[in-house]
């Protein structure tokens, strides 16, 4: 079953608020973990053998995952902790009880907040689980099978009425969930797993990280980017970022602020860009960051990041990453330790290196008419790894997200819009017969109604609004409007419509977006 993220339902409104100070580093005052456990925990989680405490010491999870259970034993237990101590204590836990970088791997969306993702989970775990938050919730955990059935009791315990609102009484819940999805889950996701041990062994030290990192985005909407990241210690774990970048359109992308470093890798920054405050969600290993980089109060507005330490040798990105053949453009390779001049392979010359520095080379590139249409490798040196894509006609474009969701806001309420951001991506055919991406292009979008009934209630009037040059979709404000049948909101069913040019023919591509309502709950983890 697909599904999209949603969020939970518990009143977990605290675990917003907390959710900034994952990002923050915590007070040097602070006492340390093994006493606050001792003093705020301890009282109702028992102590086992070997310095263990009951519940707590038998699982394992991400930075996100232990502020949220810590978050509700506030709201829901009545647990009186300190923020300085609840960063501790999330820090030690993500420290000592966190997850190998292999454990996280497909499912860190959820932690770079992608809430457009389409997850792909078995039908039982979506129908089981998927029906009130993310499968990455629970993938995003390690426990023995005892810690799988207590947390599928607290579900049932906590919430009674849960089977009604996992849709309905359509199945015996707790029966199955104690038969079947206990024993997988402990099969799928085992506290005891070598690659967690291998990583506490092997993770670099933290101060491999300082230094100057090149970066390559890509923002929806606005379009590329490049720059240098300085990173200086601040501590242990902690870290001074500033950043010095640049969209391809020439507008500047600079700023600075802290991060820190949990589990040797999770990498949590906070910097603010021209007086925007971003989050920074990495893995960030040895030479190597990866991740998102997203608005504070608009989660939906971020940058794919790569980032490769300046002395290490790596190419990260080609911008633009398409050429059509039979013209010439100017492309920037961004990376670390590039020398030499770059290879683009058969049909792609080299007409000129109009820059060069190990950072970025920028050159002109011309393409033959007779250019094989298809990716190829981009090689500097024996680097490679980006490609470029050469075409002679676009055969399709595609909406990305090809289905999403935008949410109402404002409208005299706190709960901010959340907008649609969309991409046009062209697709070509290769030799093969075969798609092949060739990359995003400029569109001229719009939005229609998506059925009859939207067409009727006049969605496209009240939903929103589509910038037709950059495919950044507002949504109406929040609360009732007396324009509207039955004076209902301004939410909407609609198909996001892309037209790109290519050389005087225009292609369409289509995607659906749902303009709904605010999320009321907003967990660090969906
Ligand atoms: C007032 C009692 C109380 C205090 C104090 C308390 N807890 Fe809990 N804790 C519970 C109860 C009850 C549960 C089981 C229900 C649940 O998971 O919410 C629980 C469960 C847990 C779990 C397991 C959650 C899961 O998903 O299986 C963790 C982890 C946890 N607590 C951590 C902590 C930490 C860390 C502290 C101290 C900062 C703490 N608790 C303090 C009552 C408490
Ligand atoms: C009726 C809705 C609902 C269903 C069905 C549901 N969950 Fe949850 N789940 C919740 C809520 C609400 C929370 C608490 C979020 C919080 O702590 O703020 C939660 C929390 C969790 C957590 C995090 C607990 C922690 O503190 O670490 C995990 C893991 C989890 N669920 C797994 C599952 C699994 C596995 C299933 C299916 C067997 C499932 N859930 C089914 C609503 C649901």
């Amino acid at each position: 079953m697909k599904r999209k993220l949603r969020s939970g339902m518990s009143a977990s409104l605290l675990a917003v608020a907390a959710c900034v100070a994952l990002h923050s580093p915590h007070s040097l005052a602070a006492r340390d973990a093994q006493t606050i456990l001792k003093e705020t925990c301890q009282g109702c989680h028992t102590p086992e053998a070997n310095e263990s405490l009951s519940r707590i010491s038998h699982q394992r999870k991400t930075p996100e995952g232990w502020l949220m259970s810590i978050a509700r034993m506030q709201t829901m237990h009545g647990l009186q902790i300190s923020d300085d101590d609840r960063r501790t204590l999330v820090k030690y836990l993500a420290d000592t009880q966190g997850l190998a970088p292999s454990e996280t791997d497909g499912v860190r969306y959820a932690l770079e907040r992608r809430l457009n993702t389409v997850e792909h989970f078995d039908e039982q775990t979506s129908q089981m689980c998927g029906r009130c938050h993310s499968g990455a919730r629970i993938a995003l955990q390690r426990r023995p099978a005892q810690e799988w059935e207590r947390l599928v009791n607290f579900h049932l315990g906590q919430w009674p009425s849960l089977e009604y609102q996992a849709l309905a009484r359509d199945r015996d819940w707790f029966d199955i969930a104690r038969k079947d999805m206990v024993p997988l889950l402990a099969k799928r996701y085992p506290l005891d797993n070598p690659a967690w041990k291998k990583w506490q062994s092997a993770a670099p030290k933290a101060e491999t990280l300082v230094g100057d990192w090149s970066f390559s985005g890509h923002l929806p909407g606005k379009g590329e980017l490049a720059g240098v990241m300085s990173v200086t210690t601040d501590g242990k774990d902690t870290f001074k970022v500033s950043v010095k970048g640049q969209y391809a359109d020439g507008s500047p992308f600079n700023g600075d602020g802290s991060a820190i470093l949990y589990t040797g890798y999770e990498w949590r920054g906070n910097v603010t860009i021209d007086g925007v405050t971003m989050r920074q969600v990495f893995a960030a290993q040895g030479n190597a960051m990866q991740g998102r980089m997203f608005e504070a109060e608009h989660d939906e507005r971020g940058l794919d990041f790569v980032a490769a330490k300046q002395g290490s040798q790596r190419l990260l990105a080609v911008q633009p990453g398409y050429l059509k053949a039979g013209s010439e453009t100017e492309v920037t390779l961004i990376g670390s330790g590039l020398t030499g001049k770059p290879d683009f392979g058969k049909g792609v010359e080299v007409v000129e290196v109009v820059s060069q520095s190990p950072e970025q080379i920028k050159v002109k590139l011309k393409a033959a008419a007779n250019a094989q249409p298809g990716a190829r490798a981009v090689m500097v040196g024996s680097l490679k790894g980006p490609s470029l894509s050469v075409y002679s006609k676009i055969d399709a474009v595609k909406v990305v997200p090809e289905f999403s969701v935008a949410r109402i806001g404002e409208g005299g309420g706190s709960t901010p819009k959340v907008q649609g951001r969309f991409d046009a991506e062209a697709w070509g055919k290769g030799a093969d017969g075969k798609p092949y991406r060739i990359g995003v292009f400029p569109a001229q979008w719009k939005v229609e109604a998506f059925d009859d009934r939207a067409k009727e209630d006049e969605d496209v009037k009240f939903a929103g609004t589509m910038q037709a040059d950059t495919g950044v979709f507002t949504p109406g404000d929040a609360g009732p409007n007396p324009a509207r049948k039955m004076s209902t909101n301004n939410a909407g069913n609609l198909k996001v419509i892309a037209a790109v040019d290519d050389a005087g023919k225009s292609l369409t591509g289509e995607g659906h977006m749902i303009v709904t309502v605010q999320r009321w709950n907003n967990p660090p983890i969906p």
